[in-house]
């Protein structure tokens, strides 16, 4: 198998912002792009680490080049930038999938006598699409996609129609929710689904382990034991 020439890790939420001291955003701490990035700068390629809002002690992985982002319009057009032949790409972020339609210049004030507030939102773009669309149009080469899918119900289902719909070769399934492992920094198992039908269980594990197995999994690698110091 050729060589890669980059591989591509995002990871960490996104923020979008509804006035200037409030966003939404989620609970991803961005430990799993962290790990991947760190046990990839070990496979001897480029590392491109496109990030949101992580935690601060996984902004930084060692040996790879860090961009930051914020918004998941700002994520999408990086990781398009960076797209080129060659390229893996690995989607651990959790990008939010709406913001408000309008975000306002002042803070939003109570408004006296009303109970309630609505906040409209609209529906952000899916970078996995937009990167599927920049592979056909330009006609890359020699690309890997892999996507992450963290489900609370339905994992299998979940997570095989999303690999079809957005044309991926792999994707690492788990579950979360406030009582199951998944976010934040406990082992975790995860289930990476192919694109021709096969299945994997790794974990539970911590997930510097899992992070060092999904990429010996995936054998971007073209030698043997690149994955320790
Ligand atoms: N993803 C993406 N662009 C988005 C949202 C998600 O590229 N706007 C990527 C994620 O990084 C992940 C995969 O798509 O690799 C699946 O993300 P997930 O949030 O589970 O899927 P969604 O398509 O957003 O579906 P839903 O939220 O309805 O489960």
């Amino acid at each position: 198998m050729d060589k890669y020439s980059k591989i591509i890790i995002s990871s960490g939420p996104t923020r979008e912002w509804i006035d200037p001291v409030r966003f939404i955003s989620n609970a991803s701490s961005g430990k799993m792009g962290f790990c991947l990035a760190e046990k990839a700068a070990y496979l001897g390629i480029e590392v491109v680490y496109v990030r949101g809002l992580t935690e601060a002690q996984y902004s930084n992985p060692k040996g790879a080049r860090v961009v930051k982002v914020e918004t998941t319009e700002e994520m999408k057009d990086a990781i398009l930038k960076e797209m080129q032949s060659s390229s893996v790409l690995i989607m651990a972020a959790a990008p939010a999938d709406f913001r408000p339609k309008n975000s306002t210049d002042s803070k939003i004030k109570k408004e006296e006598g009303s109970e309630t507030l609505s906040l409209e939102l609209v529906k952000n773009p899916d970078i996995l699409l937009s990167v599927d669309e920049k592979v056909v149009s330009q006609n890359l080469k020699h690309i890997l996609r892999v996507g992450f899918s963290a489900e609370t119900d339905l994992l299998d289902k979940n997570a095989t129609g999303k690999l079809e719909r957005k044309n991926l070769d792999f994707i690492v399934g788990n579950y979360v929710g406030k009582d199951s492992k998944g976010f934040g920094d406990l082992d975790t198992s995860v289930i990476i689904f192919g694109r021709e039908g096969s299945r994997k269980e790794l974990g539970p594990a911590s997930k510097e382990k899992i992070a060092a197995q999904i990429l010996e999994y995936l054998n971007i690698a073209s030698k043997e034991g690149q994955l320790s110091p």
